[in-house]
């Protein structure tokens, strides 16, 4: 089967045409509208919508072309229904709806959350529940078992932002534009992670929970008692000891999680996963625990249409495929 895979829950406009056997992603191009927001300091969910509605029908056949298909190839579509913001996800649901009826195929409505989780099962096809999921994207942190027929039980989630958010948010504080993680990871690699002693929440309480709002005031708190020029002048510094904070919250918890449930493989998705610091952090204590570690390849990490297309056809691989109704956000993992 040719499957068409729509993601539009937040800023990013994707397609993307897999094939499912054998399994391979044939295109995925996509429309970032981050400067359409980067003057805003986030995401505008009005000005989102609108982007998604002018760039979802090109962004659509450009999938279809650099696949080398026709629209009349593509046997089935997959769309995003959430969580997300409702006029994206609108936009998008309508799109794939109007399209399957004019095609005559069924569209699926998929979980975002899901989708990232997918995309790490992309790269390792193998993988058979039950698993320990790690969820990090700019909306969700949340440590989830999984286990066969796609049973999901939350083992810990943030109580407050979530990593992406944390990283985005820090990001504004020093001066950098959103979305900040990447920007982070990039300007802190080789710096040192102990230049600021950021605060670690919630780091000797058993628990999976994570919480990142008090290293926000604590970001607030640096930089109303630093010079701007001190912080320019460590900048690499101050975002390589911001990384190992968020970082290191992560791993702990996880590691808690994976003690918790002796789970022997964990599954990491969402845009935060594409940090190489926290890949390379979780990499070692899985090598030195004999647990398998599966990500997404880098490229699928951040928001994409491949890993809403690979999320129905891991369900109908199982025989669970069934299309969620938009009007009915359905957010298992929310
Ligand atoms: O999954 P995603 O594309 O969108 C949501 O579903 O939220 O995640 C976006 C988030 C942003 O907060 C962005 O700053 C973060 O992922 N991000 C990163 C990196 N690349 C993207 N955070 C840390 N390191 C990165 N390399
Ligand atoms: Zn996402």
């Amino acid at each position: 089967m040719i499957w068409l895979g729509i993601e539009s829950s937040c800023d990013e406009t994707a397609c993307a045409v897999l094939q499912d056997d054998p399994l391979k992603v044939l295109s995925n191009p996509l429309y970032s509208q981050i400067d359409e927001h980067a003057l805003y300091g986030g995401v505008v969910p009005e000005i989102a919508a609108r982007a998604h509605l002018q760039k979802i029908a090109p962004i659509a056949e450009a999938a279809v072309k650099e696949a080398g298909v026709e629209l009349k190839d593509i046997d089935a579509i997959a769309y995003t229904t959430g969580p997300g913001l409702m006029g994206p996800l609108l936009v998008g649901a309508s799109f794939a709806k109007g399209l399957a009826r004019d095609l005559n195929i069924p569209a699926y409505g998929m979980n975002h959350l899901e989708g990232h989780l997918a995309a790490a099962w992309l790269s390792n096809p193998d993988i058979e529940p039950p698993f320990l999921t790690l969820t990090v994207s700019g909306g969700h942190t949340e440590l989830v078992m999984e286990e066969p027929g796609f049973k999901y039980t939350s083992i810990g989630r943030t109580r407050d932002d979530a990593a992406g958010e944390a990283f985005d948010k820090c990001g504004k504080l020093i001066g950098l534009k959103y979305p900040a993680g990447a920007t982070i990871s990039r300007l802190g690699k080789d710096h040192n992670r102990k230049f600021v002693e950021f605060p670690r929440a919630l780091h000797t309480h058993d628990s999976c929970e994570f919480s990142f709002s008090g290293l926000k005031t604590a970001v607030l708190r640096y930089t109303e008692t630093h010079d701007p020029e001190f912080i320019q002048q460590n900048l690499g510094d101050i975002c390589a000891s911001l990384e190992d904070a968020i970082v290191d919250s992560l791993v702990t918890k996880t590691i808690n999680a994976l003690k918790k449930t002796k789970m022997k493989t964990l599954v990491m998705g969402g845009g935060v996963s594409a940090n190489s610091w926290l890949r390379t952090r979780l990499q070692d204590y899985c090598d030195k625990k004999g647990i398998r570690f599966c990500v997404p390849d880098r490229s699928l990490s951040t928001d994409n249409g491949a890993m809403i297309a690979a999320a129905a056809i891991r369900r109908k691989l199982q025989g669970k495929l069934e299309s969620i109704d938009v009007v009915k956000p359905w957010m298992p993992l929310a």
